[in-house]
Formats: structure tokens, C-alpha cells, sequence
């Protein structure tokens, strides 16, 4: 196979781009890790601080520390230019259709052709994504959705559009195979692809059942966890695992893509409890907890 995959480049250091980053370097594989400049005196800082979490976090995203060194950090204000030097592009930043695009228009001047670039959505179609965009930039791209978080889950959805390279598309997978780890699924660009189309509708009846039946988040989590195979966090453990705010993010693109009278529609809906939590910065573990509290006395531990 043509092109080995040398360096990637992951945009958004956030719950995944930091976690697939990490996991790209435990492969011993150069990455550069690009977020936006939120500070100008240290123009680096966010993808500064995201590593810097990764090497704080329980269980361990890196393998070592010998791993962590291989991860540079960058804006893609001041960087962006760099992607020239990588294989693979990855980018995971929030869930908006709109940003996303406008950083596609980016990566599309600086990016050399064939080399692979994907999407991490969670529900966003692929053909939304590529709209706008050239044959080449199409040829090149594709979905490649990890989940979280990236070291230790297992699966990754590949979702080809009708004019993704099958060699691209067969080179990143057997990097995700081979070099990381993953057991691959090609999925069809449907919304939510398999993963969210079931595990988000889950969630959100979960949730909806919870409330109408006054269960306390730890009593719903008794049921919803270990005896449905959720053992480590529950249900709403998950929840805070995901990040609260991608919720609201997530129904809006899936409900977008549905139409009314469609029973998922009415369950997938935001949901307004949802939106007061995030608004109170209760954002998950990212955030000053979530459905459950993080004790800050004890290194941000759940408790
Ligand atoms: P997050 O909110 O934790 O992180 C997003 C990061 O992107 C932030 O650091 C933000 O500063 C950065 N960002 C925003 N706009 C940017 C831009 N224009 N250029 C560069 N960086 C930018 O989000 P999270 O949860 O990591 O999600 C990222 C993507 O991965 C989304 O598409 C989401 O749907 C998907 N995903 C999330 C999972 C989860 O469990 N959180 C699981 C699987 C997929």
C-alpha cells in the first residue's frame, strides 16, 4: 500500500482530539496537536494544557512519557501551514457543521493532495461536510469515529463518501487497525452512522426515564450501569464522560437530518435540563463536573 502514514496532524484538543493524539503517539507515530489561540500571550496554550491534562489523567492516556514527547502543540492560526508535513489529518473539534466547513476551506489551501484528512463527528453527514469543497478534497476525505475514550475503546466507525480514494480509505484503516489498535467498521453515511443513530436515542431514554421517575442520578445508574454493560460509569457517569455540552450538539444534528413524526425525533430532542446544566458550566468531567460532582480536593476525582 502506497504512502505510509508517517505524521498526523489532530485539530481540536478537546475530550477526543487530545485522547486520539495520544493515542497516535503510543504508536510511535509524530503528531502535531493544533487548537484555537485563546490567549495571545501564550498563542499554544489550549493544546499546552490539554497534554498537559492527558498526563494528570486516570486511567493513563499515554503509554509513557517517552509518548508524550512525540505530540507537538500549535495554534492553527500560526501552524496550520504544517499539515503539509503530515499524512493524516484529523480533525475534532466541536460539533458545528459551520465551523467545521470553515476549517475545511483552510485545510484545503494548506494540505499537499492525497493526503488523508477525516472527521471525527459524531453525527454530522459526510456529505454535508465535503459540501463546497474540491473533487481533490473529496477524494481525500473521510470519517473515521473514535470513541472515548480513544486508548482504551476499542471500535472506530469509517464512513466513505461515494467519491472517497478506496486506497486512502484502506490506508487509514489499516493504520487504525494495525498501528492503533482499532477494530474497524465501515458504517454508511447515515445520521448518527451506527454508534450515536443507537447510543444516543439509549441515552436520552435513559435520561427521560429517570426524571419521570424521580430516580436520583446514583439510583438510575444502579440499574442503567452494571446490569445493562455500562459497569464503569452508569449511564449518567457516561454522560459526564462524553461531555455534557456535545449533547445539545449532538440532537441538533441528528434531528436536523430526521423528520417530524419520526419517534426518534421526539426522543432525541434537547432536552431543557440539559441546556440550564451547561449554562451553569456543569459541562462534565471537562467542566466543573456533571450529573455527578467532581471532588476538587481529590485531583478532580468523580465522587
Ligand atoms: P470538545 O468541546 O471537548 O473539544 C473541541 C475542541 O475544539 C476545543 O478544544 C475547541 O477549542 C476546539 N475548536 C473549536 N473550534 C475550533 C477550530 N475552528 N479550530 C481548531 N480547534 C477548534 O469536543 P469533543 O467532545 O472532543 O468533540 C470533538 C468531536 O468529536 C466532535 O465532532 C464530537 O461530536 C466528536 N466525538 C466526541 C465524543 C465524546 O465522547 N466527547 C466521542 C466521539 C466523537
Amino acid at each position: 500500500m502506497s504512502e505510509p502514514i508517517c505524521k498526523v496532524c489532530v485539530i481540536g484538543a478537546g475530550t477526543m482530539g487530545a485522547g486520539i493524539a495520544a493515542q497516535v503517539a503510543n504508536a510511535g507515530v509524530p503528531v502535531l496537536l493544533l487548537d484555537i489561540v485563546r490567549d495571545e500571550a501564550n498563542r499554544n496554550a489550549v493544546a499546552e494544557g490539554a497534554v498537559a491534562k492527558l498526563l494528570k489523567t486516570d486511567p493513563a492516556p499515554f503509554m509513557s512519557k517517552r509518548a508524550a514527547k512525540l505530540v507537538e502543540t500549535g495554534n492553527i492560526d500560526d501552524h496550520l501551514d504544517r499539515i503539509a508535513e503530515c499524512d493524516w489529518v484529523i480533525e475534532a473539534i466541536v460539533e458545528r457543521l459551520d465551523l467545521k466547513q470553515a476549517l475545511y476551506a483552510r485545510i484545503e489551501a494548506a494540505k499537499r493532495p492525497g493526503t488523508a484528512v477525516s472527521s471525527n463527528t459524531s453525527t454530522i453527514p459526510l456529505g454535508q461536510l465535503v459540501e463546497g469543497r474540491s473533487d481533490q478534497f473529496r477524494r481525500d476525505f473521510l470519517i473515521t469515529h473514535f470513541f472515548n475514550p480513544p486508548r482504551y475503546m476499542r471500535l472506530i466507525e469509517v464512513v466513505a463518501g461515494p467519491d472517497s480514494d478506496p486506497e486512502l480509505v484502506a490506508r487509514v484503516s489499516d493504520f487504525a487497525d494495525r498501528s492503533l489498535g482499532k477494530t474497524v467498521v465501515p458504517a454508511h453515511d447515515t445520521p448518527g452512522f451506527i454508534a450515536n443513530r443507537v447510543g444516543t436515542y439509549w441515552l436520552a431514554v435513559a435520561i427521560n426515564a429517570a426524571m419521570d421517575q424521580g430516580l436520583t442520578v446514583e439510583e438510575a445508574d444502579q440499574i442503567g450501569g452494571k446490569p445493562m454493560g455500562v459497569p464503569k460509569t452508569g449511564i449518567f457517569g457516561l454522560v459526564d464522560l462524553v461531555g455534557i455540552d456535545l449533547m445539545p450538539l449532538l440532537s441538533k444534528s441528528l434531528t436536523s437530518t430526521l423528520s417530524q413524526g419520526d419517534p426518534y425525533f421526539d426522543t432525541v430532542r434537547p432536552l431543557p435540563l440539559v441546556d440550564r446544566m451547561i449554562a451553569e458550566g456543569y459541562t462534565g468531567r471537562k467542566g466543573k463536573g456533571g450529573f455527578y460532582r467532581l471532588d476538587r480536593s481529590n485531583g478532580g476525582k468523580v465522587k
